[in-house]
């Protein structure tokens, strides 16, 4: 049995941090976790950084079904969250629960993520959570209403910051077990982290959350674009295209293979 829900609930209350990354296939997923990461999110992200669509909006459930099972199998330890991708969950909590429970039942994954903090969110996890289905919020910055909010950080003006804590407290009271802060003004996470008997996993909203996510594309230099606030360890992207250039020499000028 790996990592639980109420395991990073109870390291939110020790203190100890959470560490959380994106995967969208089988062989990611095996490194990450054997890495150590606490928390695999097969996030919607997987439409722009592995499938090449320009927002996340075009992905359907049955393609992030099949990237989660992939993830799925090459986990051992780490808790895997499975985006619900847009209009998958926001049309009835009905449409909410078959498609939550086709993402449990058919990948093996152990809970879901949606977008939103607004009333029909808040009782669609409330619903959720009731029948058993694990379910981390996402507040701040919410790529699947880009066309309404753009990319632009979230929670800056007074009225914005006051809302985006509302809607964090009513995921928590609707049985969310963590939420997702993205790209809101760090003393905004911090206060809502303070709040929030739940984790907070921030990405581009400061250093005070109780974890912090990054889509693995980004911090393994992939990406074609990164966000502002995202970093990268490596520069895949030059290490990859070095290695295929040398590959293409060496067979042209006949010295692979050896013999
Ligand atoms: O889809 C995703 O990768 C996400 C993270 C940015 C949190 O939702």
């Amino acid at each position: 049995m790996g990592l639980t829900t109420q395991q990073l609930i109870t390291w939110k209350q020790q203190g100890r941090s959470i560490v959380a990354l994106t995967a969208w296939d089988y062989g990611f997923a095996q490194l990450l976790d054997a890495a150590g990461i606490d928390l695999i999110l097969v996030g919607d992200s997987l439409a722009m950084v592995a499938l090449g669509y320009e927002t996340t909006l075009p992905i359907t459930l049955d393609e992030m079904l099949h990237h989660a099972s992939a993830v799925r199998r090459g986990v051992k330890r780490a808790l895997v969250v499975c985006d619900l991708p847009f209009l998958s969950y926001q049309e009835s909590v009905s449409q909410a629960i078959h498609a939550a429970g086709r993402v449990l039942k058919e990948t093996g994954v152990q809970a879901v993520k949606l977008e939103g903090g607004h009333p029909a969110a808040i009782e669609t996890v409330s619903r959720l959570s009731d029948i058993g289905i694990p379910v981390m919020g996402h507040v701040g910055l919410t790529p699947q209403s880009v066309h309404r909010l753009g990319y632009r950080q979230q929670g800056t003006t007074e009225t914005d910051a006051e809302r985006i804590l509302s809607e964090a407290i009513a995921l928590s009271e609707a049985g969310a077990f963590a939420v997702v802060l993205e790209h809101i003004p760090a003393n905004l996470a911090r206060t809502i982290t303070a709040k929030l008997p739940i984790p907070t996993i921030g990405i581009g909203a400061g250093s005070d959350c109780d974890g912090q996510v990054l889509v693995t594309a980004d911090l393994l230099g992939l990406s074609e674009k990164q966000p502002p606030f995202a970093k990268s360890y490596v520069n895949l992207r030059d290490i990859v295209t070095q290695a295929v250039s040398d590959f293409s020499q060496d067979v042209r000028e006949g010295k692979f293979p050896e013999n």
